[in-house]
């Protein structure tokens, strides 16, 4: 099985960013460390973060291409703006779990929408880089099921 986890814009600086709200995970550790967990379950994983929506919507293309069969998604800012990117998801018909470190639910208005939520397989918020593990768990188990 082969799984992308897809970080959007912003998430390069975690571990510096507003650690009080994001923690002190770098990017790299929660790369590294979801990674290791699915290549223990025999699940090979492919990560990609990027600052801007086209580059993001032209890796779910390819993801397509290269028969991922999970992506793991924190579309950060874009959560509460991207219809573009919610429809390459939708395009590709790749399961996904859309990923929060914090509930946006529980911060400022502007972040109560997201265009992702009613498309995902599942959402994990508020659980900061755990969350990342947790949700590859949850998708290696159901994918499993669904064998
Ligand atoms: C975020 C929440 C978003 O509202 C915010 O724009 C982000 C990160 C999170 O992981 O908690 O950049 O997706």
């Amino acid at each position: 099985m082969l799984f992308l986890l897809l970080n959007g814009p912003n998430l390069n600086l975690l571990g510096t960013r507003e650690p009080d709200i994001y923690g002190a995970a770098t990017l790299g550790d929660i790369e590294t460390q979801t990674g290791q967990l699915l290549s223990s379950m025999g699940v090979e994983l492919e990560c990609f973060q990027s600052n801007a929506e086209h580059q993001l919507i032209e890796r779910i293309h390819q993801a397509k291409k290269d028969q991922v069969d999970y992506i793991l998604f924190n579309p950060a800012a874009f959560t509460h703006t991207s219809i573009a990117l919610r429809d390459a998801l939708t395009a590709v018909a790749i399961p996904f779990t859309e990923i929060h470190l914090s509930d946006p639910e529980r911060r400022e208005a502007f972040r109560h929408v997201s265009y992702f939520s009613d498309v995902a397989q599942e959402v994990i918020k508020g659980q900061g880089s755990q969350g990342y593990l947790i949700a590859a768990k949850n998708a290696v188990k159901t994918l499993q099921q669904t064998i």
